[in-house]
């Protein structure tokens, strides 16, 4: 069949909408139709090439090409054709995207942490997760599509194991928002930060995820809860989603969190600015109090190696920094647990939906989030 597709040819240029052949889904894949999906900032670090590498750097390390390939990981679907041996998942079934798949079975998901699935290892590999064979071609090559999932398209071919099954009455914009944004920035506070009442968090960087950070600490029960981000209609957004003080910078949040904590500074501080740099680590180490933590959820450019953080008051104030992929939840739970939340009115998920774009609208839907005008952009398909 035929389908409609934002594809990156190569690392910065820009999305180009393109007209895909899709072959039917083989053995364990699901032929998906996308409602919704969401515009993360992961998509952009592959674009920018923060995430991935140039195609001949790639080749000379030996790596599988990544180029041609199919952008988003954040989607809402619904099921249209189920290949042989699928047993999860039945035409009509609605979905929601997982940008790792999850097998059950490897040592990571067996001990409760599926979010470090051994299948997660495919996300840049080429094709398909059963056997690298594509499925999706243009103009009779075979591409890629990204984390597995390829949700900036009308249709994909995706397995089984990267599929999560939702109640058919929750909207599917919602649903798309789960699959990566919210869980992340949830899980950031709850599972990774484990804030607990009483505390103080602060979050770096109010965008999908870290506005979510603001929606877990605050269900978590912090008592002060600081949202940092330039940007003043982020800010606002924050104080409406739960935080109780804003602040413009890490510099300019230092005094406040002093002055709330009597010096004794965050409990947790969360980290979910755009791009992570490692020179962003002193002030949050900063802002970070005795037996605290810092956790470290926004994407770095694969090459960074160095930060600054004060070694010495980093052992003797018993600090901890903590990297999180996914909110360290488990899609097969969380992603249903969560948008339980949203039915009972305790998660906010419409609110976090600034503005909805046409499949074609997307470099100006990459543009407005560059430019800091969503808290959450989202493709919605016809
Ligand atoms: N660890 C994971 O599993 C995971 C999952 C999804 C996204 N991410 C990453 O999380 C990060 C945030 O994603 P997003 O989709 O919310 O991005 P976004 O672009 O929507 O929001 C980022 C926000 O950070 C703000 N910001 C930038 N620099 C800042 C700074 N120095 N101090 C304070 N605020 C700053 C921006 O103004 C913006 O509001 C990205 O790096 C993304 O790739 C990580
Ligand atoms: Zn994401
Ligand atoms: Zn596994």
């Amino acid at each position: 069949m035929k389908t409609k597709a934002a594809v990156l040819r190569e690392l910065g240029k820009d999305w180009e909408i393109a007209e895909l052949n899709l072959d039917p889904p083989r053995t364990g894949e699901v032929l998906v139709r996308w409602v919704a999906a969401g515009l993360c900032h992961s998509d952009e670090h592959l674009r920018s090439g923060d995430m991935g590498a140039p195609e001949d750097t790639r080749q000379a390390a030996g790596l599988p090409r990544l180029f041609p390939i199919i952008g988003g990981h954040e989607g809402g679907g619904v099921v249209v054709e189920v290949g042989p041996g699928v047993r999860s998942l039945q035409p009509g079934d609605h979905v929601a995207a997982s940008f790792f798949p999850v097998c059950g079975r490897c040592k990571m998901c067996v001990t409760g942490h599926s979010n470090l699935c051994d299948l997660g290892a495919a996300t840049f590999a080429f094709g398909q997760i059963s056997d690298g064979t594509s499925r999706h071609h243009l103009n009779g090559e075979d591409i890629n599509f990204i984390a597995k999932v390829g949700t900036f398209a009308e249709h994909s071919v995706v397995h089984e194991a990267s599929l999560v099954k939702v109640d058919s009455d929750v909207p599917l914009g919602a649903a798309c928002l789960v699959s990566c944004g919210v869980t992340t920035g949830w899980g950031s506070a709850v599972y990774r930060a484990e804030v607990r009442p009483g505390e103080t968090v602060v979050v770096v960087g109010i965008g999908g995820v870290g506005i979510n950070a603001v929606q877990g600490a605050r269900m978590a029960g912090a008592h002060n809860l600081v949202a940092v981000d330039p940007i003043e209609f982020k800010q606002k957004a924050a104080l409406d989603f739960g935080a109780t003080h804003t602040a413009g910078s890490m510099e300019e949040a230092l005094p406040l969190v002093t002055d709330l904590t009597g010096g004794q500074m965050a409990d947790s501080v969360i980290l979910t600015p755009s791009v992570m740099y490692g020179d962003l680590m002193a002030g949050a180490l900063s802002l970070t109090g005795k037996g605290g933590t810092c956790v470290v959820t926004a994407v770095a450019p694969q090459t960074q190696t160095e930060c600054s953080i004060n070694l010495f008051e980093l052992a003797m104030y018993q600090k901890e920094v903590r990297g999180v992929i996914f909110g360290a939840g488990n899609p097969r739970f969380d992603i249903p647990n969560l948008l339980g939340l949203y039915k009972s009115g305790q998660l906010k998920l419409d609110e976090l939906i600034t503005r909805r774009y046409a499949l074609d609208q997307i470099n100006e839907g990459y543009e407005d989030m560059i430019n800091g005008v969503n808290i959450r952009g989202v493709i919605t398909f016809d």
